[in-house]
């Protein structure tokens, strides 16, 4: 009986533990090569990550800073989410043509839309620079150790070896132990080539985010053009597309269930090694403040939204971004608990605690779970009034964050005078006017006053300035719309005009101003310098713990936290348990778009042309046994960055584009479970049926190198 629990122990283990992580494409050699193996991976890591020849890594730039893409083509042609190019699709928008709504299609190059600002930016080699960084820092104090180890960053930038047109970035992992250099080529010249309408691209849209099942065809293509040389240079009619070191092939074999996949790309931030007291902070604390603020906000706009359109199209993208963090950090919650990751974090601790013991570094290690103890029960209020800080001022109460600008303009006058001055105020006015165009002051008077309660109320007492303790919210907030000029564009205008001594003077007994300025100075002076100190503290210690866990534990799976740059996951395609008595399926189909329709809705409308080719089936070699597959799941690690990924198949063919995860495993970020982490991917299929039967731009499928199934004989 025993060893019979200890075998499938075992089998469990090996199923399902070698999964998770983000890692590193230059460092796979070794264990993570054997387990993509085991996985199914039938490609060798040199094929992933080669410096000497090419290699997939030379296919997957990071999109315009904040997603990945992927090179689908000869010709420069990329590859990357609706979502991460909606801003391009959306400038290029007018009443005559809305490509937001109807989609946007070259069917010849010189159709493509250059996008101003646009860049996409490839790897071209990783290094390990970790000795030279730290060279001449480990004598010194902590607030002098960051300050020479900036600086040698910096300077190391400058005079490592790279090609003029290269760049060199140097990022630190593991909290500072290890630092690695990557040499990356930024291309500026970056054009539309096709979106879909959005009720392809955004099907479903707030309401199915990090929901699955899941129906959305989130993609949308673009072309890199370089100089004669396919170097990166700034717009010209005379650049040419660039010609890609690789491309990837698109498979439309599909995937079972268990299938290996692994996604490359560039997730921004994970917190995978915090210790049980944060983990527990950011449950119990944190996040609830975070989400019972914009709670109030998201209500009170979507109710004006749904009675007023034009409000609807004022706050809508805004929405979705209070939105899409919001619902995050819900299922962040809903999961941390499920799995127990506190418990987990603290049984892992007991072994830390007795592994430092016996290997003798008591004094190096032993109390550093201690400290963190102390710290973090000693940041908890200075964090719970930042977090209040971040959601009131700087995102959900609108004439807040005008106050801050303001308030930063009057530090700017006492700091460096009046030109800096009236630079800025320019700056401000220029900016204000796309601002005021989507500010509703009907909308904000109801959030400022919702807000304004929770504050007064559930604000760390200490801290909590004496103006605004008992405060009537309602009258305050009336009173702050009622007499502010911040609450309108020319207004605005009206109080920054004249000489500076005048302004401030209006400024100073603006009603908004006032009201903003008590809470920004109360933040600025009683909460962030002790904040600050505490942090450190907590950094230096959090740097020491990783240092531990790479020695203590050679054998763990211990990869660095996201940095938003190249990793590779892996793991399986695979359905989960979300609830008791609930399974989800790994695959969807078009039938769930229709199952979903609702005629003329902003999230679930169907297009005419798309239901005419559900009708007749008529989905050419990307549908199977009449069916046409849309999203699918799989067990690979990922978070926001990786948006726009490359998903692969055991090959390294592209078969899929990973754009969402799944919400009970948003945890992710912080705890990584296999049993209930899933990334969402848009089957290469659909996007193509899309492309080629949809849009019927052949000359888009004309480039693509296309592996289909082998003919049965
Ligand atoms: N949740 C996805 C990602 O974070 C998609 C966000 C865009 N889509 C939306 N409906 N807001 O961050
Ligand atoms: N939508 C996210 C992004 O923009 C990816 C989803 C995630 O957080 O995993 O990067």
């Amino acid at each position: 009986m025993k060893s019979l629990r200890l075998l499938l122990l075992f089998v469990f283990i090996q199923g399902s533990a070698q999964q998770g992580g983000m890692w590193i494409p230059s460092l796979l050699k070794g264990m993570n090569e054997s387990e993509m193996k085991n996985l199914g991976m039938k490609i060798t890591v040199d094929q992933i990550y080669s410096i000497n020849k090419s290699s997939l890594k030379d296919a997957v730039p990071q999109f315009n800073g904040g997603c990945t893409s992927e090179v689908i083509s000869p010709k420069g042609l990329i590859l990357t989410n609706h979502h991460c190019g909606f801003d391009a699709i959306q400038n290029h928008s007018s009443v005559e043509h809305d490509y937001i709504t109807d989609g946007f299609w070259a069917y010849k190059m010189e159709d493509e839309l250059l996008n101003k600002g646009m860049v996409v930016s490839f790897v071209i080699r990783i290094e390990d620079v970790t000795s030279k960084i730290l060279d001449g820092t480990t004598s010194l104090a902590e607030t002098e150790k960051q300050k020479k180890i900036q600086e040698n960053i910096v300077n190391l930038s400058k005079t490592l070896p790279k090609e003029a047109w290269q760049e060199n970035i140097i990022k630190t992992f593991y909290y500072g132990n290890q630092y690695l250099l990557f040499v990356t080529e930024t291309f500026k010249d970056i054009r539309l080539v096709g979106a879909p309408p959005s009720s392809i691209g955004k099907f479903g849209d707030v309401t199915d985010n990090w929901v699955w099942p899941r129906h959305t065809g989130d993609f949308s293509l673009f072309r890199i053009y370089a100089d004669k040389d396919n170097h990166p240079a700034e717009y010209s009619t005379e650049n040419v597309p660039y010609k890609p070191k690789y491309y990837f092939p698109i498979s439309i074999k599909g995937l079972k269930e268990n299938d290996f996949t692994m996604v490359m790309g560039y997730p921004g931030t994970t917190q995978e090694y915090l210790p049980s007291y944060a983990v527990d902070q950011i449950i119990n604390i944190i996040d609830p403040t975070k989400i019972e603020l914009r709670d109030v906000t998201l209500k009170v706009q979507d109710g004006f939204m749904r009675k007023d359109n034009a409000i609807k199209i004022q706050y809508a993208a805004k929405n979705a971004t209070i939105a899409n963090a919001w619902k995050k950090w819900r299922g962040e919650i809903k999961g941390l608990k499920k799995a127990d990751a506190v418990s987990a974090k603290q049984k892992f601790e007991k072994q830390f605690q007795e592994k430092v013991l016996k290997s003798g570094k008591e004094a190096e290690y032993g109390k550093l779970l201690s400290d963190f103890e102390k710290n973090y029960s000693e940041i908890k209020d200075y964090a719970l009034a930042k977090a209040f800080f971040d959601e009131t001022v700087v995102r959900n109460a609108e004439i807040l964050s005008v106050g801050y600008k303001l308030y930063q303009l009057e530090q700017i006058y006492n700091v460096k005078g009046e030109d800096a001055f009236n630079d800025r105020r320019k700056t401000l006015v220029n900016g204000w006017g796309e601002f005021y165009q989507e500010f509703n002051p009907t909308v904000d008077q109801k959030v400022l006053e919702q807000i304004l309660d929770i504050y007064s109320k559930k604000y760390p007492k200490q801290f909590l300035p004496s103006s605004l303790t008992n405060i009537d919210a309602l009258a305050l907030s009336n009173e702050v719309f009622t007499n502010s000029k911040l609450v309108s564009y020319d207004k605005v205008k009206e109080l920054l005009n004249g000489d500076s001594k005048t302004v401030l003077e209006n400024l100073n007994n603006d009603k908004g101003y006032i009201v903003a300025k008590t809470i920004i100075d109360s933040h600025l002076k009683n909460v962030l310098p002790k904040y600050d100190e505490i942090n450190l503290k907590i950094t230096a210690t959090q740097r020491t713990y990783m240092k531990a866990i790479l020695e203590l534990f050679p054998k763990n799976r211990v990869f660095p936290d996201a940095n938003s740059t190249l990793r590779v996951t892996y793991g399986k395609v695979k359905g989960y348990k979300p609830n008791d008595g609930v399974i989800y399926e790994p695959f969807t189909y078009l039938d769930g778009v229709m199952e979903k329709y609702i005629p003329g809705d902003y999230e679930y409308d169907v297009s005419k042309k798309l239901i005419d080719l559900y009708n007749t089936k008529d989905y050419g070699i990307y549908g199977v046994n009449g069916k046409m597959p849309l999203d699918f799941i799989a067990t690979n690690h990922t978070t926001g960055g990786n948006s726009g990924s490359p998903a692969l198949d055991a090959k390294g063919n592209l078969i899929g584009l990973n754009f969402d995860r799944v919400w009970e495993g948003t945890m992710s970020d912080i705890y990584y479970s296999p049993e209930i982490c899933r990334n969402i991917m848009v089957d290469m299929r659909y996007v193509l049926f899309i492309i080629d039967k949809f849009a019927n731009a052949e000359n888009i499928i004309k480039e693509l190198k296309i592996i289909t199934p082998e003919k049965k004989k």
